[in-house]
């Protein structure tokens, strides 16, 4: 949530800085802006809207001169979006220049400290009571100014700091916010994340909670609040540009869709070895898996619902009690979890705020924490005493998708990993399941195939105004986030129901034409989700069914959209898919805005 950029070189900083926001837009889009150092002049321009609107104030940025500057792309939390609340945001005297993500927790006593010695804000933010902060504590020392800042403001942040005094650096902090650091020659960086910066360099920094960071030219200097110098490794970061480029697809969703067999391969491929499972990275012992008392899960949105697959999963290959949480619930209703527990945490970017404090909760209560990550070094990755990293590349679109597919991959592997360990299944199982996760890429991309007839489906359908999904088990979880999906980016009401649970009450909103999506893949419970599906059929409902290509719902579901069979565990892979096309045309149809819907943004960093 919000994006920030900052450029130290020898080219105009400005072009760049509104390049790396495009990148960085799918974080917040409701406004911009940029600071730019010219001689000793702070030179602003701020727009409320979409980039493209600075892009149109600035001339692309041309008409603001300068070589050292820093961006921001915004998610409003403190005030509504508008130019004034835009950032950068500048100190009374405009000596400072500030960018922000997170939150400034205390920033009401703080406004109202510094108003009492004078300091008129003009906007809502909390951001603002940072730049007039940093002009209350300096003295002529940028260093001293930025460490006082750091002790006085509670909450999260990553911050770009320019000052009129230092033509030639800027400055840069951050804590539980996301900020990495590029190291180019004879030009520096810093982005929230690295599809800003990946054009000009692929060699990073990843920094820690509080450290300080002076870029220069041609140096990067990080400190710790003592004023010591740390010692930073340099990671080079192997994406593939392409993937954080649209590359000819009218949409990011539609492109990543496309992706998700590839994603699938990067993320399964490596670890199986010689017909094993093999999780590097999990320092688990056998010993460890078979002293575990309960798993916990806990995400938010599309990554708990993965959570819920992993709770059916996990539960049938391993017998341990699973419970799969929401984050945000998760934090504050005092779990009952012990050190016996497993917590596995489930986030693509490994920076949402409700997932972090969760995780931090139940390691305060001595749980190992494993988790699915997809951004190295991220906070949760770094928070937690195993990481499974999914390798989806960079998801730009908002609604995921191919994380989401690796999130569920990465389960598979961890619960056939664990029932081998636990033998809570058969030598025999275990090979045929990894026959079949090796087998899942190519499934996954024959169910895209299927994308004309979702795209017939759309164009029938995309006026409804409600739409129900049900199902049983593991289709009741891909219910949810095909429910998800569809709401987010085509702003239709949908709910994903338990089939079995719409009798109890929902079903009195069923009436003649009402889109109900039955997703009946599931061996064992098909019939008992036909029996649901004719209840609603009987009520005047349109029924849209998914279900694998052995089994046959002609004559009970008027529309049929199969999937490849496969073991059930893994149908949910298969059956996410058409679900994702159908909304993805949906909201085309609509002529949503899909990679950016509204009110959305990516990488939740609020509570
Ligand atoms: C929905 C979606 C969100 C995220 C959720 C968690 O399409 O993307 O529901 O799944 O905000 O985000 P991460 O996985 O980054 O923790």
């Amino acid at each position: 949530m919000c994006g920030i950029v900052g450029y130290i070189g020898k080219n105009q900083a400005a072009p760049i800085l509104l390049d790396g926001l495009e990148k960085l837009e799918y974080r917040g889009y409701d406004s911009s802006g940029i600071a730019v150092i010219n001689g000793q002049d702070i030179n602003v321009a701020k727009a409320k809207g979409r980039l493209q609107v600075l892009r149109d104030k600035t001339g692309d940025g041309n008409d603001v001169k300068g070589t050292i500057g820093i961006g921001h792309t915004r998610w409003a939390t403190h005030g509504e979006p508008s130019d004034v609340n835009a950032h950068p945001h500048l100190s009374q005297s405009g000596r400072f220049a500030v960018v922000h993500n997170g939150i400034i927790e205390n920033y009401l006593p703080l406004r109202e400290r510094l108003t009492a010695k004078g300091f008129e804000f003009v906007s809502e933010t909390d951001t603002e009571v940072l730049a007039h902060l940093f002009e209350y504590y300096y003295k002529g020392d940028i260093m001293d100014a930025m460490i006082k800042v750091i002790d006085r403001v509670e909450g999260s942040y990553a911050l770009g700091v320019l000052c009129s005094d230092y033509p030639d650096s800027f400055i840069a902090v951050r804590k539980a916010s996301p900020l990495i650091i590029g190291l180019g020659e004879g030009e520096n960086f810093i982005a929230s994340d690295v599809t800003a910066i990946l054009k000009h360099t692929r060699n990073i920094h990843y920094i820690e909670d509080n450290e300080i960071v002076v870029l220069t030219r041609d140096d990067v200097k990080v400190y710790n609040t003592d004023k010591e110098e740390i010692k930073k490794d340099v990671f080079t970061v192997d994406w593939d540009i392409s993937a954080a480029e649209k590359g000819g697809y009218p949409h990011f969703m539609i492109k990543e869709i496309e992706e998700q067999p590839k994603a699938l391969r990067e993320t399964i491929s490596p670890r199986i070895k010689d017909g094993n499972i093999v999780l590097d990275d999990v320092k688990l012992t056998a010993q460890d898996i078979k002293n575990i008392n309960k798993i916990f899960i806990v995400a938010c949105g599309s990554a708990y619902h993965v959570g819920v697959v992993a709770k059916y999963v996990i539960e049938r290959l391993c017998r341990i009690p699973v419970e799969a949480q929401i984050a945000s619930e998760f934090r504050y209703c005092d779990p009952i979890v012990t050190k016996n527990d497993l917590v596995v945490v489930i986030s693509q970017s490994g920076e949402t705020a409700d997932t972090l404090e969760a995780l931090k909760v139940a390691k305060s209560r001595g749980a190992r924490i494993l988790s699915i990550v997809n951004v190295v070094g991220s906070a949760i990755a770094n928070a937690s005493d195993d990481v499974i990293y999914t390798w989806a590349g960079p998801e730009i679109a908002v609604a995921t998708t191919k994380a989401y597919s690796t999130q569920l991959a990465v389960v598979y592997m961890l619960a056939i990993y664990m029932a081998n360990k636990l033998g809570t299944i058969t030598g025999g199982q275990y090979k045929k399941y990894i026959n079949e996760l090796e087998a899942l890429p190519d499934l996954v991309a024959e169910t895209i195939e299927n994308k004309d007839q979702l795209a017939y489906l759309a164009s029938k359908f995309y006026n409804c105004k409600s739409i129900f999904f049900i199902g049983r088990n593991l289709d009741y979880a891909v219910s949810l986030e095909g429910s998800l999906k569809l709401k987010e980016i085509s702003y239709i009401h949908s709910e994903a129901y338990a089939a079995g649970e719409l009798k109890h009450g929902t079903i009195s909103l069923i009436e003649d034409g009402t889109l109900v999506i039955a997703i009946a893949t599931g061996r064992d419970l098909f019939d008992k989700t036909v029996s649901n599906i004719k209840e609603v059929t009987s009520r005047g409902a349109v029924v849209m069914g998914v279900t694998t290509k052995g089994k046959t719902m002609d004559g009970i579901a008027d529309h049929v959209i199969e999937i490849p069979e496969t073991s059930d565990i893994f149908l949910p892979s298969l059956s996410v898919v058409p679900l994702q096309i159908f909304s993805y045309y949906v909201a085309a149809e609509k002529g949503c805005d899909i990679d950016k819907p509204r009110n959305l943004a990516k990488s939740v960093t609020v509570e």
